[in-house]
């Protein structure tokens, strides 16, 4: 199948307006994508004609919202290659994902004396929560260093786990260097040394970057958690999944309680839970995005997955090409990079080189990206950070440069 990247820019009416008199060039996908029209008006469709609560009712409204929104949990396993719908869980996005697992899992299975490992290019959503945990019950958090060139020092694995290693949690793209993390090696490597270590590893990743670059295929990862969000799938903000072996769910108690994830509730004889995944969604789910997030698994399957990550991709090494074009221009990470380029333009603050570009109507992410610890590794304050969607052009990317020579004459 070609991939036509002038009409699929037809599906999203966001990009075609203007910003301060320039047509917008939005280079900012890592951080939210824009929605094509059949996201935004299948979640309209039902809002406005299949709206009812689910799980809840025997009318059939209620009834075939709750066929619908479970029909988008298929779908979703199947985007993933989950084994079973029963190994999707709906979330707000990776941010509570990541909590879910660090309070139920984590409650569960960390014990004083343990540890868990993470990275050095881990976004807050991977660190905050462990962290909190750990004030609580008192494991270790070890972290698994960069290189300068932003990529794992995997050679570090064999010394962090040991017997007491419980997770390894790291992420598939980092949202800041872009890097591409060998999700399968680092798993295969991580379980044979947790084997010969005796320790009863699992292994969460952070897919937030990496299913919107990335067929992913859970089972052939051997993952234990993935993770995404469905605002930068092109779906709605506020809905994510959160994938889990189901063997392991089982065994997981609930983190949040209320109605829809309880078998019985009794003043006098106790609680019992629903099974998993519906035990690990109390309250009523933000159906509207659920249907939204179907919508948006359903365009990218039509569109091909294969060819629109190829286009990404084609964009991407034209962009770090031109970017390197640029003198004093310092071109973070490596080029084994999807999705995203930090940069800074010599000396000059983030935020002055990003206030300029939206002047030209080009939208970046500029600041510490939610990773400080990396901010801290390249001892900077801030990087601009230049994403590419489906969408993106090569266009864009000759935007962005032209602005960015501007600036620098301007700038000095
Ligand atoms: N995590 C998102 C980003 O990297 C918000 O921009």
């Amino acid at each position: 199948m070609l991939f036509n990247v002038a009409a699929v820019r037809q599906d999203f009416p966001a990009l075609s307006q203007s910003v301060n008199n320039h047509p917008l060039v939005y280079l900012d996908s890592a951080a939210s994508a824009q929605k094509p029209l059949q996201v935004i008006e299948r979640e309209s469709e039902f809002t406005l004609h299949q709206y009812a609560a689910v799980h809840r009712g025997i009318h059939t409204l209620s009834a075939n919202a709750t066929t619908m929104m479970e029909d988008v949990r298929q779908k979703a396993a199947d985007f993933i290659h989950a084994s079973s719908n029963e190994e999707i869980i709906f979330v707000k996005g990776t941010t509570e994902a990541i909590n879910l697992v660090a309070n139920s899992f984590g409650r569960k299975y960390l014990r004083e004396g343990d540890n868990i490992v993470i990275t050095e290019m881990e976004h807050h959503a991977n660190i905050v929560p462990w962290f909190m945990l750990a004030e609580e019950i008192d494991f270790e958090i070890r972290v698994l260093p960069i290189t300068d060139d932003g990529r794992l020092e995997l050679s570090q694995l064999e010394q962090l786990i040991d017997s007491n290693t419980r997770l390894l949690s790291f992420t598939h793209i980092s949202n800041v260097l872009g890097t591409v993390n060998p999700v399968k090696d680092i798993i295969k490597q991580a379980r044979q040394i947790a084997a010969t270590k005796n320790s009863q590893l699992c292994v969460l990743v952070d897919g937030a970057q990496g299913a919107m670059h990335q067929q992913i295929d859970v089972q052939s990862l051997d993952c234990d958690f993935y993770t995404f969000s469905g605002h930068k799938l092109y779906g709605p903000t506020g809905i994510g999944i959160l994938y889990g072996k189901k063997a392991l769910l089982d065994e997981m108690p609930p983190w949040e309680g209320g109605g829809a994830m309880i078998r019985k509730v009794s003043l006098t004889k106790g609680i019992t839970f629903a099974d998993a995944p519906w035990r690990f969604e109390a309250g009523t789910p933000n159906v509207s995005a659920i249907i939204g997030l179907g919508a948006a698994f359903d365009y990218l399957n039509v569109l091909g997955l294969k060819e629109a990550f190829a286009h990404e991709a084609e964009v991407m090494a034209y962009a770090s090409q031109k970017l390197q074009e640029i003198p004093s221009l310092i071109l973070y990470g490596n080029e084994n990079r999807e999705g995203v380029l930090a940069f800074n333009l010599g000396h000059h603050h983030a935020y002055d080189v990003g206030s300029f570009l939206d002047q030209y109507g080009i939208a970046i992410r500029t600041g510490h990206h939610c990773a400080l610890p990396l901010m801290e590794r390249y001892n900077v304050p801030a990087m601009c950070r230049a994403s590419v969607g489906i969408y993106t052009t090569k266009e864009d990317i000759d935007s962005l440069f032209n602005a960015l020579q501007r600036i620098k004459k301007l700038l000095g």
